[in-house]
């Protein structure tokens, strides 16, 4: 019964934060994003305004950002990220099957927690490289998460349009925006909205809208979004129907369970949720410990 009571509370705390969102767009509309349709038919960059990609992330400043460094040495926490890899991939593979899926698509993977600093980028960025080294499949890494701290600012991106620029329209052209890295099958999307504006971009744009539009431009591609925690903002639970999987982190004897069952209730949309138990005896050895459903 507490648990009830805490949900209503915190879903009508999210109907007023949507509300608080509609009114500020209705105040100062975005520019209306351009159709697949438009996109395809703009004319192509002329050689003076080629495209140049920026330079590829380092190695280096990966692990900085928190990477393992896959095949250099036999890690427990590799080996792990390795099993929850292939359990992600063979979910995805068996949603890809022709049938019925609803709105959901199932190249998007969700990673999100009940609250801040459980380890979503952790989990994200490892997940998405497992996937792009031993799956050998290509994976974009959205940073879907405009706190200034975010995976972006750790892998020094934070400074690159991205995201928030897409879905608000100002870049149609999202190839533009992606950031390759060392592993080349693995490139990283920046949460972007560069700035001060960033915070306005972020409460205007219909992250799930701009993830949805990603998602299907870019299929086969996986896409790893790192996005915020449910009980803080909406965006989880908006980008929960649209999402094939979502991977939630629950931090070892630190998350309480009526936090995750909030939690649950609130991305119940998402056809396939996995929960995994990070830092667990993280005192005596660092790691990520077991995963269920
Ligand atoms: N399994 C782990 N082993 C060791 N360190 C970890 C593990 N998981 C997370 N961490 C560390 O814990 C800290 C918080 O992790 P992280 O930034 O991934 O959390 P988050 O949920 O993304 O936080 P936020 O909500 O602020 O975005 C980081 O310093 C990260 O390196
Ligand atoms: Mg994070």
């Amino acid at each position: 019964m507490t648990v009830q009571t805490k949900t209503s509370h915190l879903i009508e705390r999210a109907a007023r934060h949507l509300r608080g969102l509609e009114d500020l767009a209705r105040s100062a509309p975005l520019p209306p994003a351009p159709s697949e349709e438009a996109v395809a038919q703009a004319a192509p960059l002329s050689p003076a305004t080629a495209f140049v990609p920026p330079p590829p992330i380092e190695f280096a400043v990966l692990e900085q950002a928190g990477m393992i460094p896959w095949g250099r040495k036999r890690d427990r926490v590799a080996e792990e990220f390795r099993l929850v890899q292939s359990q992600v991939l063979r979910q995805l593979d068996a949603a890809a099957k022709p049938g019925p899926h609803g709105a959901s698509l199932p190249n998007l993977v969700m990673i999100t927690s009940a609250r801040p600093n459980e380890g979503k980028s952790f989990v994200s960025l490892n997940l998405a490289a497992s996937i792009a080294h031993f799956g050998a499949r290509q994976v974009l890494l959205v940073d879907a998460d405009a706190k200034h701290t975010s995976l972006s600012h750790h892998l020094n991106i934070s400074e690159q349009p991205g995201l928030l620029d897409f879905g608000a329209g100002l870049t149609p052209r999202p190839e533009t925006l992606i950031v390759p890295t060392r592993l080349e099958t693995l490139s990283i999307l920046p949460i972007g909205g560069v700035g001060p504006s960033r915070h306005d971009l972020a409460a205007k744009v219909s992250l799930a809208t701009a993830i949805e539009r990603l998602a299907r431009r870019f299929a086969p591609t996986v896409i790893v979004l790192d996005a915020p925690p449910c009980l803080s903002t909406s965006d989880p639970s908006a980008l929960a129907p649209v999402v094939g999987q979502t991977v939630f982190v629950v931090e070892a004897e630190r998350t309480h369970r009526g936090e995750v069952e909030s939690s649950l209730d609130l991305i119940a949309a998402c056809p396939t949720i996995t929960l995994l138990l990070n830092k667990s005896q993280l005192t005596t050895n660092s790691t990520f410990g077991a995963y269920y459903y």
